[in-house]
């Protein structure tokens, strides 16, 4: 009697089993990577999303980097900063290029200086900042991940159809 139940149960958990196994592979969906699977909903990169958002302490670029001019950047960007760069010697005093952030492309504008060749590049800072869970770089909460789902393709346009990357653009937009 016994002998006979388990066999049973082995039999019904191993239909039970396969069962699960072709729903969850007819069901499996296609990941919402945005402009492979989905729309993309930040196409100029930066800019879409760095304005006014105070449930995040966000600003537009131009006036933070104006306050890293004036009052000296925080904490979490000079940790970012020294980690990324470590051949740069830093003040912490942003030179105040307000002006040409707000007027410009970004992040056309910041390349200008952060070049690949110069002891500042932009990639690995900007990385950092976007992509670390440690608080010391990223504060408490790191939103990009939380809220933006961290996507390369955020800041990177990957076309799925030809293969080429390029790096959105775009300017802000104060209006
Ligand atoms: C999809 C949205 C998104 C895009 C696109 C994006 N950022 Fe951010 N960025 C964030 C969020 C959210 C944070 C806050 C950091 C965190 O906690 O993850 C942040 C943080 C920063 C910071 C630190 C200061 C601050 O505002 O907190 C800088 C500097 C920055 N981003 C620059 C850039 C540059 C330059 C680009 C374009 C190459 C860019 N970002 C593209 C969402 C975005
Ligand atoms: C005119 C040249 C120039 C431009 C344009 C520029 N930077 Fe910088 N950046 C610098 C210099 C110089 C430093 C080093 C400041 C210091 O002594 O700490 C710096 C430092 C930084 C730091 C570390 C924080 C600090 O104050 O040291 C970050 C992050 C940064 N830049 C991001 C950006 C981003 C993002 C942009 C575009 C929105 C940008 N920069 C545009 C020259 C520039
Ligand atoms: C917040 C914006 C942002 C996100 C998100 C982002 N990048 Fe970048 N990335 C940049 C910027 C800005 C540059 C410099 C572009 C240039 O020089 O024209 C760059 C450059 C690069 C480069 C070339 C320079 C280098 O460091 O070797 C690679 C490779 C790269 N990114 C890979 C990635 C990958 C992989 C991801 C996702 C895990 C990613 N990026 C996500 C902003 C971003």
């Amino acid at each position: 009697m016994t002998k006979r139940v388990s066999i049973f149960a082995l039999i019904a958990a191993l239909a039970l089993g396969s069962g699960i196994a072709v729903f969850t592979q007819e069901e499996a969906e296609l990941p919402e990577i945005p402009g492979i699977t989905v729309e993309d909903t930040h196409p100029l990169g930066c800019v879409d999303c760095h304005k006014p958002r105070p449930d995040i302490g966000q600003d537009f670029l131009s006036l933070e980097i104006k306050e890293w001019a004036e009052e000296g950047a925080p904490d979490e960007i000079m940790n970012v900063a020294k980690a990324a760069w470590p051949e740069a010697s830093l003040t912490g005093k942003h030179p105040d290029v307000s002006g040409m952030v707000a007027a410009q492309e970004l992040p056309g504008v910041c390349l200008m200086c952060h070049t690949e060749d110069s002891d500042k590049p932009l990639p690995p800072a900007v990385h950092l900042i976007h992509f670390s869970t440690k608080p010391e770089y990223t504060g408490e909460d790191p939103a990009f991940l939380r809220i933006y789902g961290g996507f390369c393709t955020q800041c990177h346009a990957l076309d799925p159809d030809v293969g080429t990357m390029t790096m959105k653009s775009g300017k802000e937009k104060t209006e």
